[in-house]
């Protein structure tokens, strides 16, 4: 799939590790900005990407400028996700095996708006049909108060962008993460909810 002139690829195993240091590059500068507002810390990147690809189900997308990566995304499923992401589910009465998780998407300010982020949707969704029975797809957002202090005059939202690709809030299913902010001292708690997707056309729980 080629959104414009970017070539979108899917890697999964071993072919995920050449593209690992991209990716902690892509999370630390664009979870930087709102409302991520990630301190980013490499020590914490290289355990949890090692963490990420010793999972059999994992992937990691990559869009390519040329042979700039310039966005990732990554999938993997649930039930071999830390117990932080995969509790919520199990409390709420719906079994973990059911679902695949979406973990983040993250591009490059100046390559959004050209289809990008829903190339990355539309190759999580291929990988999960591909290697897995999940007939769930789940991703979560962090919260953050419509009058946060860092929240740009201009922020765009991605929720019509998340209810377009089939995505449903659930704002009382909700994680707990924490991480040292831009504005913060130390690791603070964050809060973020999940949105669900039937992925073979079923209802949804
Ligand atoms: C999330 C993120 C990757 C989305 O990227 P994006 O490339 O701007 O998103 P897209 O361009 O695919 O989608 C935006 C809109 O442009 C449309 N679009 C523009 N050009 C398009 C094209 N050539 N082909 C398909 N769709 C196109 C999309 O359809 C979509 O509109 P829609 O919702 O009405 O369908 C990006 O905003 C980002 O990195 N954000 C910061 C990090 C973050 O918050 N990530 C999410 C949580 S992990």
């Amino acid at each position: 799939m080629e959104p414009g002139q970017l070539q979108i690829e899917t890697f999964a195993g071993d072919a995920m590790r050449p593209h690992i240091p991209a990716l902690a590059a892509l999370r630390m500068r664009v979870f930087r900005e709102f409302p991520y507002l990630y301190d980013g810390d490499e020590a914490y990147e290289a355990t949890y990407l090692a963490d990420f690809i010793a999972a059999p189900s994992a992937a990691l997308v990559v869009a390519f400028d040329g042979d700039r990566p310039v966005g990732c995304s990554t999938c993997v499923r649930l039930a071999e996700e830390d117990d932080a992401l995969r509790a919520p589910f199990a409390a709420a009465g719906i079994d973990v095996a059911r679902v695949f998780y979406f973990g983040e998407s993250v591009l490059l300010s100046e390559y959004r708006g050209r289809g990008v982020g829903v190339a990355f949707f539309a190759a999580r969704e291929a990988h999960a049909r591909a290697v897995s029975a999940c007939d769930l797809a789940a991703f979560c957002a962090v919260r953050r108060p419509a009058d946060h202090p860092l929240r740009p005059q201009n922020a765009a939202s991605l929720e019509p962008l998340w209810r377009r690709r089939g995505f449903t809030p659930y704002p009382n299913l909700v994680c707990r993460i924490s991480w040292k902010q831009v504005d913060t001292e130390a690791e603070v708690e964050n809060t973020l909810s999940f949105w669900l997707k039937p992925l073979c056309g079923g209802a949804l729980p």
